[in-house]
């Protein structure tokens, strides 16, 4: 989900003015080492594989240190891509990752994925609501989402959280490159 538009634009806000954000069951906080190996593991789930586009095919907790140091920390100084955590509130453990990215002037699109072990317990649409938080205390106005027609967990999820269908399916770029039927939902701030 790391994705490589060369035309990326900065927020004025750093991502550290939004985040931590908590609803009390579900926090969403910058990467630390402690999610390393629980990231791993997720990233190599099948669904994560086919609906998340992450940039790499296998990720090692050694990988994810590197990448949470790298080029996770050089993004977010320069406030053009966010990798966060969705944390358990009570444990802070690691639940799922959320990515704010192809940031614009006024609007973002997000990308989201829960661990296995973690689905059906809607942390989905508690991290999507507090997404929308972070959205606004960081200035932006619209906030967008796609997904595919194969996957309506993720589709009610958004839907649950306020997005709004804004097309249907159409042919189109992925953040890992692949070209696919994509859903666009968007929710204005
Ligand atoms: C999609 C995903 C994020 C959903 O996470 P989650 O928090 O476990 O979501 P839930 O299981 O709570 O499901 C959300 C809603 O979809 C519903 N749902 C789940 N599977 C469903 C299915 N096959 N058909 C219809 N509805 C379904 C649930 O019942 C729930 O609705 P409810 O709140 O009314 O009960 C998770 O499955 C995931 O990480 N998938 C792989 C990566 C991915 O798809 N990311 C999104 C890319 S757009």
């Amino acid at each position: 989900m790391i994705e490589q538009n060369k035309f990326v634009q900065s927020l004025e806000k750093d991502f550290t003015t939004a985040v931590p954000i908590s609803d009390g069951v579900v926090t969403i906080r910058l990467m630390s080492d402690i999610d390393a190996d629980a990231y791993a593991a997720g990233a190599d789930d099948a669904l994560v594989k086919r609906f998340a586009h992450l940039p790499l095919e296998k990720y090692t907790p050694q990988v994810v240190r590197n990448m949470i140091r790298g080029v996770i920390a050089d993004r977010l100084r320069d406030r053009t891509l966010a990798v966060l955590t969705i944390a358990d509130a009570s444990s802070d453990s690691f639940l799922g990752s959320l990515v704010i990215f192809d940031i614009k002037k006024e609007d973002a699109e997000i990308g989201y994925w829960v661990a296995p072990t973690h689905r059906g317990h809607g942390v989905s649409g508690r991290a999507l609501i507090l997404s929308i938080e972070i959205a606004r205390i960081l200035g932006l106005k619209k906030l967008r989402a796609r997904t595919v027609r194969e996957n309506p967990a993720s589709e009610k999820s958004l839907l649950k959280a306020g997005f709004s269908w804004v097309s249907e399916a159409q042919l189109e770029e992925t953040p890992s490159g692949k070209i696919e039927m994509s859903i666009c939902y968007c929710v204005e701030l």
